[in-house]
């Protein structure tokens, strides 16, 4: 069966990488979650305190660019893949509050972006591969077969992180987690080098009021249409 490229762009929040996950399970595709990759480039700029509330030493995050090895390795028990920095385990480190608040300010790093570009570039050219980020349609794979553009209202994005967060056990006030959201969308879509916008062809998706299951079906149709034409 013919392979295809599906980039999966929006805001943060939107679900992207649910849908990413299980569209890769169902098309028995790779699944790779960009965002991760800058987030365990955060969390690497963290522990050296390049990045702290006050300060971030970018230079020095670029000289070391080439000491950051990312590598995701599939657990079989959860169904995907899980992000390595440097041969240790991240995954559940990258997804707290704290590297949420510096990740784009990282991910702005145009240094940063090229490393990860072509990294991800080299992941996905075999095809069958779902790929979800901010500018996978616009630039990682603008010839991707299937772009999609994922939205919701900040405030259905909060509640639902906000959630995850305290079934993780995370300490946050809602208010903090809105304030992240908001404060993400503005830097990620900005930002100089390759801000989040809708790339050209991509199919927008607004979930506020759409279901899980409904999301899924509808993309995975769209998806079977390219693949079967
Ligand atoms: O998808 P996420 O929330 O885990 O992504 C974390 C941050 O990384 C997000 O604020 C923007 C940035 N990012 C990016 O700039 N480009 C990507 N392809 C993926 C994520």
């Amino acid at each position: 069966m013919k392979k295809i490229t599906i980039a999966i762009d929006g805001f943060s929040s939107t679900g992207k990488s649910t849908i990413a996950k299980q569209l890769a399970r169902e098309l028995e595709y790779i699944y790779v979650d960009t965002g991760a990759m800058y987030r365990a480039v955060t969390l690497y700029a963290m522990r050296k305190n390049y990045i702290n509330t006050d300060n971030f030493f970018v230079n020095q995050l670029v000289e070391d660019l080439d000491k950051i090895e990312l590598t995701f390795v599939y657990n079989e028990k959860e169904g995907y893949a899980e992000m390595y920095l440097n041969g240790e385990n991240v995954e559940k480190e990258i997804r707290t509050m704290e590297v949420s608040d510096f990740v784009s300010k990282v991910a702005a790093v145009p240094e940063v972006r090229y490393q990860l570009v072509k990294q991800q570039q080299k992941m996905g050219k075999g095809k069958g591969v779902v790929m979800d980020g901010r500018d996978i349609g616009t630039v990682v794979f603008p010839k991707a077969e299937l772009k999609l553009f994922m939205t919701a209202s900040p405030e259905k994005r909060a509640i639902r992180r906000y959630k995850e967060l305290l079934d993780k056990g995370e300490k946050v006030k809602y208010e903090e987690v809105l304030r992240n959201i908001q404060n993400r969308d503005y830097i990620d879509s900005h930002r100089e080098d390759s801000p989040l916008k809708k790339a050209e062809g991509a199919i927008p998706i607004d979930n506020s009021d759409m279901g899980l299951k409904e999301q899924f079906e509808r993309i995975l149709s769209l998806a079977k249409r390219i693949i079967n034409a």
